[in-house]
C-alpha cells in the first residue's frame, strides 16, 4: 500500500514521465508531496526509491540542500519573511519581533501545536513591496509592524500581547 494518496500518486507520476530523466523531476516531485503533507518523510523517501526509482541518496541530499524542502514535521502555517537589505530598511527587524512575541505566547499556550512557525529569508523576489512575507504559498506585501497583527489573525486566533 502506498503512502501517497491516489491523486499524489498520478502527480508524480505525471512528473516522471513529463521530464527527460527521472532525476530532473525531483523538484516538482518534492513541491507536490510537501504541499500535501507538509515535508517529506523517511517513508515517503521510501517509496520514492522502490517505487519511483528516485535514488535516496539523491533525494536526500536535495531536501537538505534546499531551505525550501523539510525532512522533519512543520507548523500549519510557515512564515518566510525576508530580511534583506529593502525590507530591513521598511521595517522588517520591528515586525520579524512582532511576530516572534506572537508565536512565543501561542506556544506557550498550545506547545508544539502552535500554529505558526517563522524563519527568516534572503530575498523574496519582491522588493517592491518589500517588507515582505510568505504565509506558506501566499505573499504579503507590505507586512509591517502595525499589520501583523491583522495579518496572522486571518490564520489563526492571536492570544493578548
Ligand atoms: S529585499 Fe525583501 S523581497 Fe527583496
Amino acid at each position: 500500500m502506498s503512502v501517497f494518496s491516489e491523486s499524489l500518486q498520478a502527480k508524480i507520476q505525471s512528473f516522471l514521465t513529463r521530464y527527460e530523466t527521472k532525476r530532473s523531476a525531483i523538484l516538482p516531485v518534492l513541491h507536490a508531496i510537501q504541499d500535501e503533507h507538509g515535508w517529506v518523510s523517511e517513508p515517503q523517501i521510501e517509496e520514492l526509491h522502490h517505487t519511483y526509482g528516485l535514488d535516496r541518496v539523491h533525494v536526500k541530499e536535495v531536501i537538505s540542500f534546499y531551505d525550501i524542502y523539510k525532512d522533519h514535521p512543520v507548523r500549519k502555517y510557515q512564515i518566510r519573511y525576508c530580511k534583506n537589505l529593502t525590507c530591513h530598511m521598511l521595517g522588517a527587524r520591528e515586525a520579524i519581533c512582532r511576530i516572534k512575541e506572537h508565536i512565543t505566547a501561542l506556544d506557550a499556550q498550545l506547545g508544539e501545536d502552535g500554529p505558526f512557525s517563522l524563519e527568516e529569508f534572503p530575498c523574496l523576489g519582491k522588493c517592491d513591496g518589500a517588507p515582505v512575507m510568505l504565509v506558506n504559498k501566499e505573499r504579503v506585501e507590505h507586512a509591517t509592524v502595525d499589520r501583523v497583527d491583522e495579518i496572522l489573525a486571518k490564520y489563526a486566533p492571536l492570544p493578548k500581547l
